[in-house]
């Protein structure tokens, strides 16, 4: 496709997400990690020096020692991705779309301004078209909340196919989900807490972004009622969520699981590196799916689904997972990257 990679950016690269970009980015087909970026205390040391490295697979010796550099928008690689704490993100990543850098962020604050997609590349691909809008010499997509994304890539084969009127959700949300080193593991072991703040929130806002359809540069938002309840529970990966849905259309057992198990979209057509073969996957066990057995199902891209079964106050019930770094965070960032490679986004500020 390319002789030579292009050459990208990690801001907040010591971080939970962070981290996933760097092991997700080592030997990637098209994008080369050129710069390491996190906050001032970080600044100047060598990157092995200034993360604690908690992914499982050995970091890699050339992005050891890089030397973290701040997050300002100097950095020589035009394409950044950002796993920075909102605290701050919202700020930096306007100065950098501002001075023609393309931000591709995991960060809530720009999730909800009009011209900026909410992307999941298998969902909403055609939001992209959004960024031409933007007031900026670079652009700004972001990636939906790592509960929404497992959440809506299981809704949409049935959002398509039947249509949905309601969804009643509740989440068991591993703890990775809060950075890194998160919730202590005094308050956490032996326990699972029914709070997780400003979750609730976006697991019932987004998904009307996402699923909603893009009209003359504007996005009208889908007409589905959501209720979510969210819970941290003591698992290192993968966010599981207990379903219900009321379909606009009668749909058998048969026909649901026939939509889950279809399932295919923009990324399987044009064969991006990080899109699994199938974006869900559905089990016919009744003990499945279990964050530890099958979080990493499609090298983590892939969402699973199980138990899907009738109910007396919905139409159906089933159980989703999906990987919350990974999926949810890190690998959805770096898909949609691919998506905007493949169709040409990235051709100007590279030129
Ligand atoms: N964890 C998930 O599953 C997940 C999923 C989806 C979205 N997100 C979102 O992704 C972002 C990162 O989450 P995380 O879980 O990786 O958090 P985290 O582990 O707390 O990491 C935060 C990162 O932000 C950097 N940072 C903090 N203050 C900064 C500043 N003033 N300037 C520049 N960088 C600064 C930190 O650098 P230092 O090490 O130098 O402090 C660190 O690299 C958040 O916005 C979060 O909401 C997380």
């Amino acid at each position: 496709m390319m002789n030579e990679k292009i050459k990208v950016a990690v801001l907040g690269a010591t971080g939970s997400v962070g981290q996933k970009f760097v092991e997700l980015l080592t030997d990637h087909p098209w994008f080369e990690l050129h710069e390491v970026a996190a906050s001032e205390r970080s600044a100047g040391k060598l990157y092995k020096d200034a993360t604690n490295w908690i992914m499982s697979s050995r970091l890699n010796e050339n992005y050891a020692n890089l030397t973290v550099k701040e997050c300002k928008a100097n950095l020589e690689s035009k394409i950044v991705f950002s796993g920075m704490d909102a605290s701050v993100a919202g700020e930096i990543e306007t100065e950098f779309a501002n001075a023609g850098y393309f931000v591709i962020s995991n960060a809530r604050n720009h999730r909800y301004d009009r011209d900026v997609p909410l992307l999941i590349p298998e969902v909403n691909y055609d939001h992209l078209k959004l960024v031409k809008t933007q007031p900026y010499k670079g652009g700004i997509v972001t990636n939906p909340n790592c509960s929404t994304i497992g959440l809506v890539l299981a809704l949409k084969p049935l959002y398509d196919a039947f249509g949905i009127r309601d969804v009643n959700v509740v989440t068991l949300q591993a703890v990775s989900g809060g950075g890194y080193p998160g919730i202590s593991s005094m308050d956490i072991l032996d326990n699972a807490i029914p709070f997780i703040g400003g979750e609730e929130a976006k697991m019932e806002k987004e998904p009307l972004k996402i699923l909603g359809e893009l009209v003359e540069n504007q996005i009208d938002e889908a007409e589905v009622k959501l209720s979510a309840q969210c819970n941290r529970i003591a698992v290192i990966d993968g966010h599981l969520e207990c379903v219900q849905v009321n379909l606009k259309n009668k749909a058998s057992i048969g026909e649901v699981k026939k939509a889950f198990g279809e399932f295919k979209s923009e990324p399987q057509r044009l064969g991006l590196p990080s899109a699994p073969v199938s974006p869900i996957v559905y089990f016919e066990e009744d003990k499945y799916p279990q964050p530890k057995i099958h979080r990493n199902e499609g090298n983590g891209m892939t969402v699973s689904v199980g138990r899907l079964r009738e109910d007396v106050h919905f139409d159906y019930k089933f159980v989703v997972l999906s990987h919350n770094t990974v999926r949810g965070a890190a690998g959805g960032t770096i898909l949609v990257a691919e998506l905007m490679k493949a169709q040409g986004y990235f051709d100007e500020v590279l030129t």
